[in-house]
């Protein structure tokens, strides 16, 4: 299924393909963070709004406790460094010695995702791991370290699986890349 109201789209991977993403991701999850959990509290903080489809699947496949917590923020523009991050909503947990785990849907530059790691260590997090749905194939500014990668893909616009294209779509069944209608070659 196309999601046709978005405009010509092309599916770059079913929902079975993503759900096995997630499994392979979970498993190296449980792996990591289980042998943790004795020692400190793990906090998985989902990135809203994206994250919220992987995040669904991912938990039930987690296997030992865990808090779960939520974040929302957006930048300010495009030159916007690090620190200046617009919280539209700030975590609730205590991260304090906490092994944080990250969740967003796609690494595209990276910003944003690096500005979240430098929070939870600032607010005191033991460790802070990252894991996102795709990443994208594109070169970065910054070197982004994320612990836990389902499916790249190309540098193109994506929407599915939690993705917005223009507010729409995150329902879409799989991850679909839009066709520029204007594109050459
Ligand atoms: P950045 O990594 O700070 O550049 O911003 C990443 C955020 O932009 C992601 O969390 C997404 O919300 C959004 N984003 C980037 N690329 C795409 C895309 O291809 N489709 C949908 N959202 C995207
Ligand atoms: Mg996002």
């Amino acid at each position: 299924m196309t999601p046709s109201h978005l405009g010509p789209a092309e599916q770059l991977f079913s929902a079975e393909a993503v759900q096995a993403a997630i499994q392979r991701m979970a498993v190296a999850i449980n792996a990591d963070l289980e042998p943790l959990v004795p020692h400190r509290p793990v906090v998985v903080m989902t990135v809203l709004s994206g994250a919220i489809v992987v995040v669904g699947q991912l938990l039930p496949l987690l296997h030992f406790p865990l808090h779960l917590d939520c974040v929302q923020v957006s930048r300010y523009g495009d030159k916007t460094r690090g620190g200046d991050l617009l919280w539209r909503l700030t975590p609730r947990e205590p991260i304090l010695d906490a092994t944080v785990l990250l969740v967003d849907d796609i690494l595209d530059e990276g910003i944003t995702l690096l500005a979240l790691q430098d929070y939870c260590r600032e607010q005191g997090a033991a460790a802070v791991h990252t894991a996102v749905m795709v990443r994208k194939e594109r070169p970065r500014a910054r070197e982004v370290p994320v612990d836990y990668v389902g499916l790249e893909v190309p540098d193109r616009f994506v929407f599915g699986y939690g993705l917005d294209a223009r507010g729409l779509g995150r329902n879409a069944p799989g991850i679909f890349a839009l066709i520029e209608e204007d594109a050459h070659g």
